[in-house]
């Protein structure tokens, strides 16, 4: 698939359950900025380009983690239907080798000499630069050529259970750091019906807990209150 055909057709949701929706928004979103960070950061000052490639592994392994839940739950899932994945198979398997690739060009920013750092920095730049186009277009075709199969093999309600499954099997951490990757990248309306299911679904304390440190930093104070009022959350 070239990239002008991924142009081509954008199939409409007509109401449908998006599976894909908020976690590329969140991944899309944290993905530029990152990138934005990376071309504009002094790779001779120690302190940021620590912080910066501490922010790319974490995002880095975020991502590893969210195709290993699209291998599990959704490739599984359309096999066990007979529908073949190998296409996509092979893209996450695509990202599995840039992601070592990246691992490597994050170690030889931190171990090269002053004076090569920021070549270093600047392949680091092109490197991570071309995985996201490269995901981009990926992430592209699975919400308009997979989805469409999905919506046409899977009931609202099991693309549903897909997603609570992958959920529930984060551990608390993750799910945290998932929570504010993607809040900030959706539209309002969809930040309702995520955090709405988290205070139907959580026991209060945790729910709280989630609010603090996942919901209120990663959204800004007009946002956040506008999500409370939608919500009609207490303060
Ligand atoms: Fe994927």
């Amino acid at each position: 698939m070239t990239h002008a055909d991924l142009l081509q057709t954008i199939p409409a949701l007509n109401g449908r359950y998006d599976i894909y929706g908020n976690i590329h928004k969140g991944l899309r979103r944290a993905q530029c900025l990152l990138l934005a960070r990376l071309g504009s950061n002094d790779f001779e000052d120690v302190t940021t380009t620590d912080k910066l490639l501490g922010d790319l592994r974490r995002l880095l392994s975020m991502a590893a983690a969210h195709v290993k839940h699209e291998d599990t739950e959704i490739h599984a899932a359309l096999r066990s239907r007979g529908i073949s994945t190998d296409g996509v198979d092979e893209q996450h398997d695509d990202h599995r080798a840039a992601f070592e690739a990246l691992e490597a060009r994050i170690a030889d920013v931190e171990t090269a000499a002053a004076a090569r750092r920021t070549e270093a920095g600047r392949a680091l730049y092109l490197a991570f630069a071309a995985y996201i186009a490269d995901d981009f277009a990926h992430m592209h075709e699975e919400e308009t050529v997979i989805g469409p199969v999905l919506w046409q093999t899977f009931s609202d309600a099991e693309l549903h259970a897909m997603e609570m499954r992958i959920v529930s099997a984060l551990p608390p951490e993750e799910n945290m750091a998932f929570t504010r990757m993607m809040l900030p990248a959706m539209n309002p309306e969809q930040r309702t019906m995520m955090v709405g299911g988290m205070l139907q679904g959580m026991p209060r304390e945790v729910f709280a807990a989630v609010v603090e440190f996942a919901i209120r930093p990663s959204l800004s104070e007009a946002e956040f209150q506008a999500l409370r009022s939608s919500l009609s959350l207490a303060a």
